[in-house]
């Protein structure tokens, strides 16, 4: 066991836990930020999807000991004052089915449009590609996605 203190969603965080701990066991079971989610466990399917220093990761297979100083955004750090563009585009367009997978596709998406803030359809479907979606939303995601770009063009055009 070993003592941390993390920084997450811009807050200190300290705990205490298996060395070996993945960064998902960490958020859901130890400081109970559930909105990330498990799915698969072996980085295959990004429901764990979650911000390392404003890189999107996989919490199942990232240890809490390779965090280190590193900021950690989760879902639950997104849209706080008022709903992120991407978060007002999944609302508009009624993305969710289930909304298992659908934490871990906001994050990718969030970093997509950081990285990228106009990408084409090619570009979104192969920023997205790693998100597994069982109920099979794809289609609004990336509907979502440009609707998000938009909004995000308006907000930056307020005076
Ligand atoms: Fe982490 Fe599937 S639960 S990639
Ligand atoms: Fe059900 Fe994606 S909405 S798995």
């Amino acid at each position: 066991m070993a003592t941390y203190t993390i920084n997450i969603n811009g807050e200190d965080q300290s705990f205490t836990c298996d060395e070996n701990m993945p960064l998902l066991w960490v958020l859901r079971e130890v400081l109970q930020k559930t909105g990330t989610k498990y799915g698969c466990g072996i980085g295959q399917c990004g429901a764990c999807t979650v911000h390392l220093d404003g890189n999107a990761v996989r919490s199942c297979v990232t240890p809490i000991d390779s965090v280190g100083e590193a900021e950690v955004t989760t879902i639950e750090g997104i849209g706080n004052a008022e709903l992120h563009p991407v978060q007002q585009a999944w609302e508009e367009l009624q993305v969710p089915q289930c909304g298992y997978c659908q934490s871990g596709q906001i994050m990718s998406a969030v970093h997509l449009l950081e990285q990228n803030p106009n990408p084409s359809d090619g570009e979104i479907l192969d920023a997205m590609s790693g998100n597994i979606c069982r109920c099979g939303t794809y289609d609004r995601i990336k509907k979502a996605i440009r609707l998000a770009t938009q909004l995000s063009e308006d907000n930056n055009q307020l005076p």
